[in-house]
C-alpha cells in the first residue's frame, strides 16, 4: 500500500518518528510530504505555505504536527484551512508534544486536527499522541508504528 505522510516538523522530532515509520514498514511505501512555509518562526500566525503536500494517489494518509502553544502550530492550520475535500482512504493522526501529560497538548493537537477533519468526512482510524520527554518515547513510538501496520493489514484484507 502506498501511504501519505502530510506533516510539519519544525525541530524534528515528527520528522524522525514518521523516518522511522517508512523504515519499519517496508512492504508497504511510505511517503513523506512535509507542509513548508515561507517563515520558520513559530510565533507567525500569517503563514505562507511554500510546499503544498498533496492528499492524492495514497491507500491511506497520516497527518502528523507537533503541538505549539496547546495547539497545532500555526503552518499546521493553515494547511489543513485551505482542505477542501479529502480522498475516500482511511486517516491517521499522530502529534508529538513535549510537556508530561497528554492534556498539555497531545489532546488538543488530536482535536485540532480532528476538528477540521471531521467535517471534510475523514474516516479517522488511528490517532496517536507522543509524549517527547518521557522514558516510554521510544516504546510509544513502537506501538505507533505497530498500530499503523495492524490497521493497514486489516484494511488490505477487506480489499480481498
Ligand atoms: C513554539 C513552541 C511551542 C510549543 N508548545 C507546546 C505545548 O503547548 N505543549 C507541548 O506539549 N509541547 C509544546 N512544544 C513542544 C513540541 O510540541 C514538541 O517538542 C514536539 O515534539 C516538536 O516536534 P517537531 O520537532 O516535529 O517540531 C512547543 C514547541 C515550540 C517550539
Amino acid at each position: 500500500m502506498r501511504i501519505g505522510c502530510l506533516y510539519h516538523s519544525h525541530t524534528g522530532n515528527t520528522d524522525s518518528v514518521l523516518k522511522t515509520l517508512q523504515a519499519k514498514l517496508i512492504d508497504h511505501t511510505v511517503v513523506l510530504a512535509q507542509i513548508k512555509a515561507k517563515t520558520s518562526d513559530p510565533s507567525v500566525a500569517d503563514v505562507t505555505l511554500t510546499e503544498v503536500p498533496s492528499l492524492e494517489g495514497y491507500d491511506a494518509v497520516i497527518f502528523a504536527s507537533p503541538v505549539h502553544g496547546f495547539n497545532l502550530p500555526h503552518v499546521t492550520q493553515v494547511f489543513l484551512a485551505q482542505l477542501s475535500e479529502l480522498p475516500d482512504v482511511p486517516v491517521m493522526l499522530l502529534i508529538t508534544h513535549y510537556f508530561p501529560f497528554k492534556w498539555l497538548g497531545g489532546h488538543q493537537g488530536i482535536k485540532g486536527f480532528k476538528k477540521v477533519l471531521e467535517p471534510l468526512g475523514a474516516n479517522i482510524v488511528l490517532t496517536q499522541s507522543i509524549e517527547w520527554r518521557s522514558k516510554h518515547r521510544t516504546r510509544e513510538i513502537a506501538r505507533f508504528i505497530d498500530a499503523v501496520k495492524k490497521r493497514l493489514m486489516a484494511d488490505a484484507h477487506d480489499d480481498h
